[in-house]
């Protein structure tokens, strides 16, 4: 099986009303550590490149890491999937690298700095939905932005989304999936104090658009421990804060399906590489740390895939392809 659009992989975790983790990646010990995570616990996966996590890679080696993955894991029903697509031309290139979803986040412009209007964001969206679809390939949108600047990606101002606006949005871009402001950002440094987040916003969504799988983006909880790790080892990261798992546990029974993490993961590979050189300062050899860290990453990543309810699910989900997902679209009328 392995390979699948993500919109089968949604539509199985709404029936078994869970989420699914999509982890971001940009190199092998990653890739391999959320992949045994997923052996590990039996759970669908999705696995999620950024443009930066492309640029770094020089794209085509993260495709092929990834098919390895897929190779590697027959029994895992995997997604391929593009992080905050800026653009139709960029949706174009990660389809072209054979990803199976795709994110075109529309709420900000190009430069994903600016925020866009609502028909700017329509347009975009609907022009790689018109361009994905007949290819059979998923697409998520977003409305309203996170706060947080990450890389230079954000506009670093929060509006929340609207439910009316929710509603008018995908009825007229058909996506298989919609991220929502919530008050969540991306990065380590989410709340100056207590997590304040609109989780009620997320039920009210879902009351009204309950067929379409919504996304929670910034989702990495930054558990103290490891800052604390970090912070031990030489590290400097005070007043670090993330999203409480109970918080995301709440809104899955409301529509949330994929669940997105990335800190979280850079945090667990940092502060296990921080004790190896804190602890033994003699070692040099790149496996000596690299392997620590992909040990840890996988079981932060096997943990999140139990909290979100994906464990166990592997084995449920029935192999599409994108011709099938073709299929289906015609039949809904969509394209
Ligand atoms: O959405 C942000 C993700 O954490 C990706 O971050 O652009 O630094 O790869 P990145
Ligand atoms: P975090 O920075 O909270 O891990 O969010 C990642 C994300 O939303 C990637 O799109
Ligand atoms: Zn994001």
């Amino acid at each position: 099986m392995a390979l699948v659009p993500m919109r089968v992989l949604l539509d199985a975790a709404a029936k078994g009303t869970y989420a699914v983790g999509a982890y971001n990646v940009n190199n092998m010990e990653q890739i391999q550590a959320i992949m045994a995570a997923a052996r590990e616990t039996r759970s669908p996966v999705i696995i999620q490149a950024s443009r930066g996590a492309l640029k770094y890679t020089n794209f085509t080696y993260l495709r092929h890491l990834m098919l390895a993955a897929v190779e590697e894991n027959p029994d895992i029903p995997v997604t391929m999937h593009l992080d905050h697509g800026n653009s139709l031309e960029t949706c174009k290139m990660a389809i072209g690298l054979g990803f199976t979803s795709v994110m075109i986040d529309g709420s900000l412009k190009e430069d994903s700095k600016t925020p866009t209007t609502f028909n700017e964001n329509l347009e975009v969206t609907r022009s790689v939905v018109d361009y994905a679809h007949p290819l059979g390939v998923s697409v998520e949108a977003e409305l309203g932005t996170l706060g947080g600047i990450e890389d230079g990606v954000g506009s670093g101002t929060v509006h929340l989304t609207d439910p009316d606006q929710a509603v008018e949005f995908v009825k007229l871009a058909n996506v298989d999936a919609l991220a929502v402001a919530i008050g969540t950002s991306h990065g380590a440094y989410k709340f100056k104090e207590e997590p304040r987040l609109a989780l009620e916003l997320v039920a009210e969504i879902n009351s009204r658009i309950p067929d379409t799988a919504l996304v929670m983006h910034g989702s990495s909880s930054v558990p103290q421990e490891l800052v604390d790790m970090v912070n031990r080892y030489g590290g400097r990261m005070p007043n670090a804060r993330g999203v409480p798992i109970s918080a995301i546990q709440s809104v899955i029974p409301h529509g949330v399906r994929k669940v997105n993490v990335d800190t979280d993961g850079r945090l667990v590979v940092t502060a296990a590489i921080r004790k190896v050189f804190a602890e033994t300062p003699e070692k040099f050899d790149p496996r000596d740390y690299l392997g620590p860290a992909r040990t840890a990453l996988t079981v932060l990543v096997a943990q999140k895939m139990r909290d979100f309810g994906t464990a166990g699910h592997a084995g449920e989900i029935k192999q599409k392809s994108l011709g099938d997902m073709v299929e289906f679209y015609r039949k809904k009328g969509i394209i």
